[in-house]
């Protein structure tokens, strides 16, 4: 199997886990209740050895193919399309690398649950919101753009009169529109959230 192939099998695994991810990061609109009640619910399905074992692979496969992906096509990426999709893969590699990190060193090291408060600490706390918010921003935004860029790449047909082209940009807008919604949720509508006190020490405080 190619690089390519691999890239995709695990990329569709790891996609089931982020629809789920960002659908449950997006409900925090409703508010931080309701974002651990889905939580708790979403866990059932991906918090056991055996789904996350497959998840956590998944996500090192993704980096490595990735990686070797963004090498070979560097020099050879012209078009726009072409140009955003491995900017965004090296980005989100970077991402889950940080990310990841973060989670399982959140978990096992500061044995701490890796809840909604876990993910928004930093995001609701200055200084360290300037780099949560361009952050946490550009990783949603590049899976979107990502995503476009495969769509333009595979789709050869109009929809609704809208060419291809459009049709990816139509993606990448939905994924900045779809960003913004989520952080007026994780700051509690740009009004910031109150941080329980367990979670300070991701804070400095
Ligand atoms: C503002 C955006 C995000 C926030 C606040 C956030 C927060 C979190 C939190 C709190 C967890 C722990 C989940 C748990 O303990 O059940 C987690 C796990 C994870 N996140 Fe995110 N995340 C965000 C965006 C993303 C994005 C964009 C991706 C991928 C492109 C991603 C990929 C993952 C993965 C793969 C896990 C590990 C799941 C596991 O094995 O437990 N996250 N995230």
């Amino acid at each position: 199997m190619n690089t390519k192939k691999i890239h995709l099998i695990s990329g569709i695994t790891i996609t089931i886990f982020i629809g789920l991810h960002l659908f449950n990061n997006v409900c925090s609109i409703f508010g931080a209740t309701k974002h651990i009640e889905i939580m708790q619910i979403l866990r059932l399905f991906y918090r056991n050895i055996f789904i996350e074992t497959i998840l956590l692979f998944a996500v090192l496969v993704q980096i490595i193919s990735g990686l070797k992906l963004f090498k070979s096509y560097r020099n050879t990426a012209i078009s726009n399309f072409e140009k955003l999709h491995i900017w965004t893969g090296l980005y989100l590699a970077i991402f889950f690398i940080i990310h990841l990190s973060a989670i399982l060193g959140g978990r096992y090291f500061l044995h701490l649950d890796t809840n909604f408060y876990f993910g928004v600490a930093g995001l609701n706390a200055f200084p360290f919101n300037l780099f949560f918010v361009p952050y946490y921003a550009i990783a949603i935004i590049s899976f979107f753009g990502h995503i476009a860029c495969i769509h333009h790449k595979k789709m050869k047909h109009n929809i609704f009169g809208l060419t291809p082209n459009i049709q990816s940009i139509i993606i990448v807008i939905f994924g900045i529109c779809f960003t913004i919604l989520m952080f007026y949720g994780l700051t509690n509508h740009f009004n910031g959230v109150k941080i329980p006190s367990e979670y300070n020490v991701l804070i400095g405080k």
